[in-house]
């Protein structure tokens, strides 16, 4: 009896054994599937690029999928001294931030331009919720190229593009304001979406919604754009806002509105005019959604618009011809973004509940009970999220990534505060499967995928030649007014043409600069000691500054990019002369002088590297 006692406590163990050592193998087995899933070897490039809004940092992040390798950060809103971007007051891009509202944004959805409801690789939007603008990036230099100040409207929100061809991009205005403009009106607040066109980056026209005006997408056929609103009860502190069961997923007839303008029905302030929808019918319908709703997403056929319901564990489904709500299944708790894959499924973020849940759009349409498909834990408390192409026409159905608001325990401690957990997710299957996680910098809100191959025929190796552009040669320091310098200078590895400028103390100097190489990749930097100054000029680019001169004495203005091994060697001398002091300073051009000494291994300019000549220049120089 005890020796069949003791088989079976036996078999038990070894059964317990076998049990726990094919577990763990089959959880080996997945995180190396997982792992080689998201591996990109080095020198290989990722399939897209994720581009992730940058929050409070200002700027767009934009990231390799699958590795999550941080590939760039494009400077919007805010100076970035690592890319010379806005750092000096006299930099005319920190000049125009400084007139639009500040040198820092919020910036919270990247929106790329459409062509035929796909990402065409020429403009990605921005917006910043804190100043109220608008900013576009070009994709083929990924550059900030323009900086729109709203008017009429506080805290842009949630902007998209008009599909299927970006005829506009609306921006959402979330924080009500007085509906005259001023502070003294007792009446009920109010706000605008603005409808920016593409190209001029000018505001065509605005219409007035009451409440909170929150995220945005448009119908793929261009008619109507979508924006959730939340506060229709219009109070003014958190619970006003939320004593109404329902609030609204506003739908503006773009068609509509333009015809209202068109017609003298719009009011004009400070220059744009203002639809108000009581006086012109057919532009707004309000689509009553529960609960102070969020995201609304359409879906990739363009037959749905999907509310997200935040307070309300629904989401409501808006057939987008007729404008009437055609379902509102359960999703979770904290329902706040709808994504989507190449096979008709839906995927939502739940805040409360930390999850994505995948289901499927056609049998939550039917009332099928079995409209839920999965479920997978996030970590933790999930904001936006984007499948590879969800917001297009065509998405891609394999990558998803969630941008969690919290990580708490996922990465080492770095005291109180921690960073943001974006984690990608495999979406190829019937199940999702948790592939990778990487922090970021304060805080992506929302992501949008491109395909490599989008922007492969379209990214510039160099910057095409501006028309202020310096040539090689036609270098100059010239006095063009009794405090005014003007410095025409060159770089090319490794050296400065001009290296030595003389002024007098007073002199306001302007340095136009260009970077004459001509391969990608070689930037050079010119930073000034004690002056708040660097810039960065990547191979072709022209930049202009205009600096006050410092007190007198030698500063020597020095490249901050490695670029080659006579880089510590690329130096040049700013000589601030006393105001009375005793040297005139005159005109230097550049037929007498010398840059960059010949180097074994290293490409030098082509023009001459006589050092006699350099003698020379150093003698004739007003001495
Ligand atoms: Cu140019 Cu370092």
């Amino acid at each position: 009896m005890t020796r069949i006692i003791t088989l079976i406590v036996v078999a038990a163990a070894a059964v317990a054994a076998l049990v726990q050592t094919l577990g763990c193998s089959e959880t080996s087995s997945a995180r190396t599937l997982a792992a080689q899933e998201v591996y990109v070897p080095p020198g290989e490039h990722d399939k897209y690029y994720a581009f992730l809004s940058g929050g409070q940092s200002g700027s767009v992040f934009v990231v390799g999928i699958p590795s999550g390798r941080l590939i760039r950060e494009i400077p919007v809103f805010e100076p970035r001294a690592a890319y010379g971007y806005a750092v000096h007051p006299n930099d005319p891009r920190r000049r125009e931030l400084e007139a639009t509202g500040g040198a820092w944004g919020d910036t919270h959805h990247p929106a790329p331009s459409e062509t035929n409801g796909v990402y065409d690789g020429r403009y990605l939007w921005i917006n910043d919720l804190a100043n109220g603008r608008l900013a576009r990036v070009r994709l083929d230099t990924f550059e900030t190229d323009r900086i729109l100040k709203i008017p009429n409207l506080q805290g842009a929100h949630g902007i998209a593009v008009v599909s299927p061809n970006t005829k506009y991009i609306g921006v959402n205005g979330e924080f009500e304001q007085p509906t005259d403009g001023l502070a003294t009106n007792p009446a009920p607040y109010t706000s605008v979406v603005a409808f920016v066109e593409p190209e001029s980056m000018q505001v065509k026209f605005e219409v007035r919604v009451n409440g909170n005006i929150d995220i945005a997408d448009s119908s793929k056929d261009g008619r109507y754009f979508f924006s959730t609103v939340y506060n229709l009860e219009q109070g003014k502190d958190m619970g006003g806002m939320i004593q109404f069961d329902r609030d609204a997923l506003a739908a503006i007839d773009i068609a509509a509105a333009e015809k209202a303008v068109a017609d003298g029905k719009a009011q004009v302030r400070n220059g744009v005019p203002i639809i108000d929808p009581e006086k012109a019918e057919g532009v707004l319908t309000l689509i009553p959604v529960p609960k102070n709703p969020h995201g609304v997403n359409v879906t990739p056929d363009g037959r749905y618009a999907i509310a997200s319901g935040k307070l309300s564990p629904t989401v409501t489904i808006v057939d987008t011809k007729t404008l009437k709500i055609v379902a509102e299944p359960e999703v979770g708790l904290g329902p706040l973004h709808t994504t989507f894959d190449n096979r008709g499924n839906a995927y939502t973020s739940l805040f409360l509940d930390s999850q994505v849940v995948k289901w499927n759009v056609d049998k939550a349409v039917a009332g099928a009970p079995d409209y839920i498909i999965d479920r997978i834990n996030v970590h933790y408390n999930i904001g936006h999220l984007q499948a590879a192409g969800g917001e297009t026409m065509k998405p891609y159905g394999d990558y998803l990534l969630a941008l969690n608001k919290l990580s708490k325990d996922q990465y080492l401690p770095v005291g109180p505060d921690m960073p943001e957990a974006q984690e990608l997710i495999d979406i190829s299957g019937e199940k999702m499967r948790m592939l990778a996680a990487f922090p970021t910098p304060p805080e992506p809100h929302d992501a949008v995928f491109m395909a490599a191959s989008v922007l492969k025929s379209k990214v510039k190796q160099v910057f095409d030649v501006a028309a202020n552009a310096v040539k090689a040669g036609d270098e100059s320091v010239s006095r063009t007014g009794p405090h005014d310098v003007t410095v025409n200078m060159t770089m090319i590895r490794s050296a400065y043409t001009p290296e030595t400028i003389e002024v007098r103390e007073g002199d306001r100097v302007t340095f136009r600069m260009t970077n004459v190489e001509t391969i990608r990749d070689m930037t050079h930097g010119f930073a000034l000691p004690d002056h708040g100054l660097n810039v960065s000029l990547p191979p072709g680019a022209t930049r202009e500054i205009t600096i006050d001169t410092p007190k007198p004495g030698v500063y020597w203005f020095y490249c901050t990019n490695f670029c080659s091994a006579l880089h510590l060697e690329m130096r040049g001398r700013l000589i601030v002369q006393p105001k009375d002091g005793p040297v005139k300073i005159s005109d230097w051009r550049a037929g007498q002088n010398v840059a960059g000494l010949e180097v074994p291994g290293v490409p030098s300019t082509e023009k001459s590297h006589d050092r006699e000549k350099h003698h020379d220049r150093e003698q004739s120089h007003d001495r």
